[in-house]
């Protein structure tokens, strides 16, 4: 028995869980949002950050399945979102309303793709340690002084520069996998 419920399953279960969630849709816009906030928030720095950016986890990711680079998706928005729950974020140089609409916009990102993946997966306990390194030498050195706010926003870029690659990649495969698996000539 052949219906048209268990085609859809099926090309589901083809493209689990890239295309049929609703996340890509509204990613691009939110991921707009935030870059926008961030740039609001002022120039960036030109200072280096101590702790050097973890291109290669990113790298990593690319070779992943697409359920696990949902999970490392949410976690580093999540991650991302933990620095700026920091006492002192009053000290960085833009107003913290930004801040706010910005965490705002990061959660509703999170939201969306959270509904896409089984929960009990964990990201990389590199990226967990990256972030606490980060913490460490930028905003607990300074006990979140101005200056080290800018690193944080200024890796903060980095990071949603090298999510949209990932979910733009996600997007090409997904709708590559789409076309392949469109029954429109019938395979025997
Ligand atoms: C957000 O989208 C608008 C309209 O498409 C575009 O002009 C703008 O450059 C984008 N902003 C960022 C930070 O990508
Ligand atoms: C940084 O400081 C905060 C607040 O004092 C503390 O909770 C956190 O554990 C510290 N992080 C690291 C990586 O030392
Ligand atoms: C916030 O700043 C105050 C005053 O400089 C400092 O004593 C405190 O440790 C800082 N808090 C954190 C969590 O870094």
């Amino acid at each position: 028995m052949f219906s048209w419920t268990s085609l859809l399953f099926l090309l589901c279960s083809a493209l689990t869980p890239a295309l049929c969630c609703d996340w890509l849709r509204h990613y691009r816009r939110l991921s707009n949002n935030s870059q926008t906030l961030l740039h609001l928030m002022g120039e960036l720095t030109e200072e280096e950050c101590p702790v050097s950016f973890p291109y290669k986890l990113y790298r990593h990711m690319y070779n992943a399945e697409v359920e696990s680079q949902l999970v490392f998706i949410v976690d580093s928005l999540g991650l991302i979102s933990d620095l700026y729950h920091h006492d002192n974020l009053s000290s960085a140089n833009w107003d913290t309303d930004k801040t706010e609409k910005f965490l705002m916009n990061i959660h509703r990102q999170t939201e969306e793709l959270k509904g896409c993946v089984s929960t009990n997966k964990r990201a990389d306990v590199r990226l967990r340690k990256y972030f606490r390194r980060l913490q460490r030498n930028t905003l607990n050195r300074t006990g979140g002084g101005a200056a080290s706010w800018e690193l944080i926003r200024k890796e903060t870029k980095k990071h949603l520069d090298q999510l949209d690659l990932l979910v733009a990649s996600i997007r090409a495969s997904a709708e590559t996998s789409r076309r392949r698996s469109t029954p429109t000539q019938p395979q025997h």
